[in-house]
Order: C-alpha cells, then sequence, then structure tokens
C-alpha cells in the first residue's frame, strides 16, 4: 500500500479539512478521562499550523443520531485541545454548516485552526449524503483523514470527502499504518485476541470473523453475558442482548469448527448495583443471584486467562473487561494488563490494545507504556485486523 502522506504538500495559505478523532472517554461529572486521542493528533495538527494551512478540524463525539446534543458538543473537549496545542488563533464553530464555513474560512489566518462542532449533529454526515460532502469539499483544497479510528465509518467526513477532494493521510494515521502493517505482516503464533466492552451489538458479529483468525478468543466485558445466557446460565439483572443469545450460540459453534478456544469467564465480581459496594460478591457463573448483575471476571477466570496468554505469542486487545471506570470493578482489566505488560517486557509476546476506553482503562493504571503498541482505535482495528478494506481508507487503493 502506497501511503499518500502529506510529505510534499505546500501547505501553505492552503483550507485543508481534517478528520480528528476527539470521541474521548468522559466521566459521570463531565470531566476528560483520557485525552490520549487529543496528544496523538497533535503531531498533525502542529505540523498543519507550522506550515501555515488553514487547518478545520472535524470530529464526532458519540452518537448523538443526528441533532444537537448538549452533552455530545464538542465544547467539552475544547479545554483540553487548548491546553495541548498552542496556536495563535482559534475559530469555533457552533455547527458544521458548509455555507457558513465557506465564507468563514476566507477570513482566518494562516496557521490557524477552526473547529468544527459535532459532525454527527448533522444527519447527512453518517448517511455519506453527497451533497453535503460537496458542499464542504468546495470549503477546502485538501482532505487530510488522521483518523485511523473512525475509518471503518462509510461517512461524508471519512469517506465521502475523499470523492471531492485530493486527499492524504495525516501524521498519526501514517505512523499507526506504519506499526501495524508491521506487527501483522510478520504475526507470531499463536495469537489470542480480547474482546471486552459494552459495545455488544457492533462487536458480537466481528467475532464471527475473528474466530478464523486467531488462535483464542477470549471474550469478557458485558459481552460475556450474552455468550452466558447461550450457555444456559442465569445472569440475573446484568446487562445481556435477549436479541443477540442465538448469534452468540452460533459463534459458540463455529469457534469448535474453525479450532479457535473460545474463553469465556467461569466465575464473576457481581453487585446489587453499582452503588451497593457492600453487597459486592465473587460467585461461579452456575450461582448468580437473581437481584444482582455482573460487573467484573473473577480471579479464576483473570487466571485462566493470564496463563492462557502466557502461551501465545501475539495478543491484540479490545475493551475493557469488566466496569473499569469503578473501582473494585477495574481488577480484572488492570491485572490482565498487568501480566500482559510483563510478558511484553520478556519480549515473550507482541502486544497491541486498541479502543479508547481500552486505553483509558490501562492509562488509569499507568500500564499502556507496558504494551508493543497502543491504538486509538477500537472497532477499525478490529476490522482492519479481520482483513477488511476501510472505507475511510479506500483512497489509498484508488487512482484518483
Ligand atoms: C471509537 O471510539 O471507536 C471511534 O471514535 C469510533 O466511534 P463510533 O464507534 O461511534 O463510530
Amino acid at each position: 500500500m502506497i501511503l499518500k502522506t502529506i510529505d510534499d504538500l505546500n501547505l501553505e495559505g492552503k483550507k485543508v479539512l481534517l478528520r480528528c478523532d476527539f470521541n474521548i472517554p468522559f466521566d459521570l461529572q463531565g470531566k476528560v478521562l483520557d485525552s490520549t486521542k487529543i496528544n496523538r493528533h497533535k503531531i498533525t495538527i502542529d505540523e498543519l499550523i507550522q506550515k501555515g494551512s488553514k487547518t478545520i478540524i472535524l470530529s464526532h463525539l458519540g452518537r448523538p443520531k443526528g441533532s444537537f446534543q448538549d452533552k455530545l458538543s464538542l465544547n467539552k473537549v475544547l479545554k483540553v485541545f487548548a491546553e495541548k496545542i498552542k496556536v495563535s488563533e482559534v475559530t469555533v464553530m457552533p455547527f458544521c454548516k458548509p455555507n457558513i464555513l465557506k465564507t468563514v474560512i476566507n477570513d482566518v489566518s494562516n496557521g490557524s485552526i477552526t473547529f468544527m462542532e459535532n459532525i454527527r449533529f448533522h444527519p447527512e454526515e453518517e448517511k455519506n449524503d453527497s451533497d453535503f460532502a460537496k458542499q464542504l469539499a468546495e470549503c477546502a483544497d485538501y482532505f487530510i483523514n488522521d483518523a485511523f479510528s473512525v475509518s471503518h465509518r462509510r461517512h461524508v467526513s471519512t469517506y465521502g470527502l475523499s470523492k471531492y477532494l485530493p486527499t492524504f493521510v495525516g501524521r498519526y494515521l501514517e505512523i499507526e499504518l506504519k506499526i501495524l502493517d508491521k506487527i501483522f505482516n510478520n504475526l507470531n503464533k499463536p495469537v489470542m485476541a480480547i474482546i471486552g466492552g459494552a459495545k455488544i451489538s457492533t462487536k458480537i458479529t466481528l467475532l464471527h470473523n475473528l474466530l478464523k483468525k486467531v488462535d483464542k478468543l477470549v471474550v469478557g466485558g458485558a459481552m460475556a453475558n450474552t455468550f452466558l445466557v447461550a450457555q444456559g446460565y442465569n445472569l440475573g439483572k446484568s446487562l445481556v442482548e435477549e436479541g443477540k443469545v442465538d448469534l452468540a450460540k452460533k459463534i459458540i459453534d463455529q469457534a469448535k469448527e474453525e479450532n479457535c478456544e473460545l474463553i469465556l469467564p467461569d466465575d464473576l465480581v457481581i453487585a446489587k448495583s453499582i452503588n451497593e459496594l457492600s453487597s459486592i460478591e465473587s460467585i461461579d457463573i452456575k450461582d448468580m443471584k437473581k437481584d444482582f448483575s455482573a460487573f467484573d471476571l473473577g480471579n479464576r477466570t483473570i487466571e485462566k486467562i493470564s496463563n492462557e496468554m502466557a502461551s501465545c505469542r501475539t495478543i491484540f486487545w479490545n475493551g475493557p473487561l469488566g466496569l473499569y471506570e469503578q473501582a473494585p470493578f477495574d481488577n480484572s482489566t488492570n491485572v490482565i494488563g498487568r501480566t500482559a505488560a510483563i510478558l511484553t517486557k520478556s519480549k515473550l509476546i507482541t502486544s497491541v490494545i486498541g479502543g479508547g476506553d481500552t486505553v483509558a482503562a490501562l492509562n488509569k493504571s499507568d500500564l499502556t507504556g507496558g504494551f508493543s503498541f497502543v491504538s486509538i482505535a477500537g472497532g477499525a482495528l478490529v476490522e482492519w485486523l479481520e482483513g477488511k478494506v476501510l472505507p475511510g481508507l479506500e483512497f489509498l487503493s484508488s487512482h484518483k
């Protein structure tokens, strides 16, 4: 794959639409939990400022489904952005309207940043509406994609713009693609994938394809509950996607056919609610209580995963294994994170972790430094690992 980098671009005075991923995690009080994503894009943004472009930053935050939601305003990100990025002129647009941007962008200085509001407030974004893409493209000279983590979405700001503007990879995307290519082109087997987190519906289907690629597949987090129900266990009040139980059954069968070892929890840490910590118990999965919910993996499961990991040569991890935002439900994520870091340091495994929540969870306990590579991409990394061509990278194989 030939990367269309920004090496030879003369950016002075050029209007650049830059796709970043500022979809960062916040705590329940609205405080930024982790700003790794902003740190990663800094390399690209600094270069564009320094080369005198008029940079227009596009990003989403959360899934507002095409309409304004105060709690998903990118204003929440601005304070951290200002702490990290030094720039003399920032214009904050309260929406992402091409007709207004077209006028505003003529008046800003070279080396400035124009920060657009959450692009997913506009329904056209996720529909990849070609008129919206055309109108936005008319505001700029170039489109630079720096967001590998959103490149699995066929949206205007990840894909549509590349149809109407000369398109390039940003510096961070360039680094991420080079490192991932290097690791996955010389894959050391056996390979273990650890998939957790709460985005059940999106990931459960991806598991189908992963089974064919990896030797061991660990399912943790809220997703594991659906698998345990599929195995006939009662999960009390735990988060379970009833509509996906049949799919989970199929995945269990498919794992056997593909000779992939599917590793599911044997024990769980449960409580009546996250606020009733005095009710916490560690139980075998067959002893689940009806008024309780599962919030983390138990010690036997943690030990089992750690041992299996030690028998592998490459691990890929996406999604926290318990409710990492709240101690003590961050225990399994921390212990397994520490094990992976030790194995990596001793050069026994190559470890790749991906996804905003996973990075935030492991950053919280200072563990991210221990991995071979930390990607800010979650779903995109999983799809890339499956061998799919991501829509946001299709421009690299087109002849435009
Ligand atoms: C992520 O956090 O994985 C990216 O920002 C993509 O978000 P999405 O799954 O809402 O498209």
